[in-house]
This record gives structure tokens, C-alpha cells and sequence, in this order.
């Protein structure tokens, strides 16, 4: 019996626990030994880590993926993509996602994880047909989660329309960690009888389930399971590495995994994670058990960015409430999962409507493409009073938004940025965050002049 890890400090685990924030720096002395750990793959890239470099680390993300892949020749790297909204935050039209696919697999990418919020599969079916045309793996992701108008179903059918689309794998991908032991048992097993795929579990610790959720999967079938090395591991970050590597190969699973190597990298990152403890940027309560997700389903990184939201507003008193009105704002929306970008949306939303005392009274530009259907379709329509509420008689669009997009976007950036970009993959990154892409620019290019002037005054 084998069963794989996915270790996901690199991206996850970093992005839950840390905002991000590990510089490269702050791995690379280790991703050698990484390499030789018997990872199934290793996440490390995609999610919010392109927009932290550019925005907070100033760093390329595309060299970091070069330098990871040039360190770590023997892995399979893993990256994941939020279907037509690629790694930003709105939608994009089908000839921006496909270059960015290309470059994604270009730049050391083996396998992309593709999801959409909504489970609105035309929003993922550009990204899976262009992975696959590359030649890398596409891993088509249910986003989970459990409302009135989810059920077992709706997922088999979702993982049925992703195989027909080419992915080589499904996930289950339980952001809030909220799937319960015998819901990952029966998902697993109806996963396997329906699509005949390799299939993957993706869950958070947040609520205290994960571990159990995992064994019970594993026993279910699941082929790969998503851990992190255990001083990234726990909270609003994946289950520990090690602990499931033990427990799994006393029950007689093959992990391919080296423990001598699992000890070294443990050892590795406990200064790292210590140093972001001391600094703040590691919050205690990111790391404890909360089972108020069970009822909320606030996903890992959710749960920090409402608290910095409302400390930003020095409405910290009113966490309690926001926390209550999510749910209600979801259910409004048409119970979306709440997953990059609708746990934004619904977040703010919920902060919004808690602060000024009457609910829908500020809704933000997003909210408002949301309701207009720019997003995708909703799991369930959106409450008939609400949307007349934010759109009035502005009526919803009946096409795939995507679709109604320019498709000379691309061309449109390349000429504004003239010599400032590189290459396209510079286009790419100013074309998903313009502002902070040209400032990264901006600030790589007076780096290189300072070098510059400094060896001509030497050579003098
Ligand atoms: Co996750």
C-alpha cells in the first residue's frame, strides 16, 4: 500500500502561518535536502506567494521559482492557480491565463493545482486544457465545503466534468478544515468509484480534525495527502509531516519518505518559525485549535486577515460579530466556499456590515462584480433583496465574464511598460498587479544602477 506526501511549507503552510512572508532566503539553504526527502511534490509556489514577493519581499517571483527548481532538480514542484483569476484577485481573459500556464511550467512547474471559488467549471476549464498542453499535470481541486445546496453529488459530478476536461488528478480541498472524518471517508470513496483518478486531500488543522480526516481518507483510498514539516505545521496550517509518516507506515503504507532527512528539515525551519514568533508576524492564535470554524467554516488565513482588518480599524471589540455575520453574508451570496477571492469578498463584507450598523450599506467594487455574475455562477442564487439592494435594477450578465474580456490585454501591457519589462513574464506579473509590479520594477532597476556606478568609481 503507498500513500504520498505534499509538503507545503514552501507555500501553504507559509501563507496560513506566516502571511507569506519566508523570504527565499529563508529556505534555501534546505531545499537541497528537501529534495531528497521522497516528496510526492512539493507546493511552493502560486497562491499568495507571487504577490507577496513583488508587494512585501521584493522579490521576483519568477526567479524564486527558477532558483527553487534549479535547486531542487528531483521533486516534482507544485503550484497552485485560482483558475480564471490565475493568482490575483479578479477575472482574466482566456489569453492571459493560458500564457501564464505556459510560463508556469516554463519556469519549473510540474503539476498546477486549479480550483475556482464558485466550482464554476468554466472557469477552470482554460487553465486544466493549457497544463495539460504543456505538458505538466493538471490537478483539478473541489473547493469543499457543506451547505444546503452542496452535496456528495455535486462533487462527483464536479470531479466527472474535470476528467472529461484532461486533469490527471482530483483534490479535495478543504481550506477551512472543516471536513469531518467520515465525510472524507465517503467523498473519497465515491471520488474513486466515479472518476477512477489518483486522488488528493487537502485539509487545514484549524478546527482539530485534520489528522483524523487524513487517516480515515487514506483508508477511503486517497493517494496523496498535503502535511507540513511540523514547526510549520498545526493551526490554520496543514497536519504535521512526520506525525502522518509515522502513523501511516505502522499500518503498513509506503510513504517514500526518509525520516533522516524529515528530521533535518524540521530542524531547519524551528529557528525560522522561532524568529517569526519573536517578530510578531506568527500569531499564537494561528496556531491553537478553533472549532468555532466548524460552524463559521473561516479558512485558514481568513480568520487572521478579518483580526487585522478590524485592528486596522481599531474595531477589534466587534471579531465576535463579524465572526457571526460571515455565515449570513455566505448564505446571502449564494453559499459560495470561502476560498481566495469569495472569503475576501465575504470577509470584508461581514466587517462592513457589522461596522456601519446596517448591512449592505457599503458594499465595495468586487461585491458588486460578484453580484453582477463576474465571478461565475453561484452554488445556489444570490438572495433576490440583496443583490437589488447593491445592483437595483441593474440586471446580472448571462455570458461567461471571461468572455466579454479584451484579448489584447497582453499586447496593451507589453507596449505600456516598453523597456521596464524583461520578458513576458514581467508583462504577466504587471498585467495580475500593475502597481506594485511597476514599483518592483522600478526599485530592480535602481538596485542594478547603484551596483552599476559602484564598480565604475572602483575601476577609476
Ligand atoms: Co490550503
Amino acid at each position: 500500500m503507498n500513500v504520498q506526501f505534499t509538503e507545503t511549507v514552501l507555500r501553504d503552510a507559509n501563507q496560513s502561518l506566516v502571511a507569506t512572508r519566508l523570504p527565499y532566503d529563508s529556505f534555501a539553504p534546505i531545499l537541497e535536502t528537501m529534495d531528497r526527502a521522497g516528496y510526492y511534490s512539493v507546493e511552493c509556489w502560486g497562491g499568495a506567494t507571487f504577490d507577496v514577493c513583488l508587494r512585501f519581499l521584493g522579490e521576483d517571483p519568477w526567479e524564486r521559482l527558477r532558483k527553487i527548481r534549479a535547486q531542487m532538480p528531483n521533486t516534482k514542484l507544485q503550484m497552485l492557480l485560482r483558475g480564471q483569476n490565475i493568482l490575483g484577485y479578479k477575472h482574466y481573459s482566456d489569453d492571459i491565463v493560458r500564457r501564464f500556464v505556459r510560463a508556469s511550467v516554463r519556469n519549473g512547474i510540474d503539476i498546477i493545482r486549479i480550483f475556482d471559488a464558485l466550482n464554476d467549471v468554466t472557469n477552470l476549464k482554460v487553465a486544466i486544457e493549457e497544463t495539460v498542453k504543456s505538458g505538466a499535470e493538471a490537478s483539478g481541486a473541489i473547493s469543499y465545503t457543506t451547505s444546503p445546496v452542496h452535496s456528495l453529488n455535486t462533487y462527483v459530478q464536479l470531479a466527472r466534468e474535470m476528467k472529461a476536461m484532461g486533469v490527471g488528478s482530483v483534490c479535495i480541498k478543504d481550506m477551512a478544515g472543516i471536513l469531518t472524518p467520515k465525510a472524507a471517508y465517503d467523498l473519497v470513496r465515491a471520488l474513486k468509484d466515479a472518476v477512477d483518478l489518483p486522488v488528493v486531500m487537502h485539509t487545514h488543522c484549524t478546527t482539530g480534525l485534520a489528522f483524523m480526516t487524513y487517516l480515515k481518507a487514506v483508508e477511503a483510498g486517497a493517494d496523496v495527502i498535503d502535511t507540513a514539516i511540523s514547526p510549520f505545521s498545526g493551526g490554520t496550517s496543514q497536519p504535521a509531516t512526520e506525525t502522518l509518516h509515522y502513523t501511516l507506515k505502522e499500518l503498513g503504507f509506503d510513504t517514500g519518505l526518509r525520516e533522516e532527512k524529515l528530521l533535518q528539515i524540521a530542524d531547519f525551519f524551528k529557528p525560522v518559525r522561532a524568529d517569526f514568533i519573536a517578530d510578531g508576524t506568527l500569531n499564537p492564535i494561528s496556531l491553537t485549535t478553533d472549532t468555532q470554524c466548524l460552524t463559521y467554516q473561516i479558512p485558514g488565513g481568513m480568520l487572521s486577515n478579518l483580526l487585522s482588518q478590524l485592528k486596522a480599524l481599531g474595531a477589534l471589540d466587534k471579531f465576535d460579530e463579524a465572526l457571526r455575520e460571515t455565515p449570513k453574508v455566505r448564505a446571502d451570496m449564494g453559499y459560495p466556499p470561502l476560498v481566495t477571492p469569495t472569503s475576501q469578498l465575504i470577509g470584508s463584507q461581514a466587517v462592513q456590515n457589522v461596522l456601519s450598523g446596517e448591512r449592505y450599506k457599503n458594499v465595495g467594487a468586487e461585491m458588486r462584480a460578484y453580484c453582477r455574475g463576474e465571478y461565475g455562477k453561484t452554488p445556489a442564487p444570490i438572495d433576490a433583496a440583496v443583490r437589488k439592494k447593491i445592483l437595483g435594477d441593474e440586471q446580472p450578465i448571462q455570458t461567461r465574464y471571461a468572455d466579454t474580456l479584451p484579448a489584447d490585454t497582453y499586447e496593451k501591457a507589453a507596449r505600456e511598460l516598453g523597456s521596464r519589462a524583461r520578458s513576458e513574464e514581467d508583462v504577466l506579473s504587471f498585467i495580475l498587479f500593475p502597481q506594485v509590479a511597476e514599483q518592483f520594477f522600478a526599485s530592480r532597476q535602481a538596485e542594478e544602477e547603484k551596483v552599476c556606478r559602484y564598480s565604475i568609481e572602483r575601476v577609476a
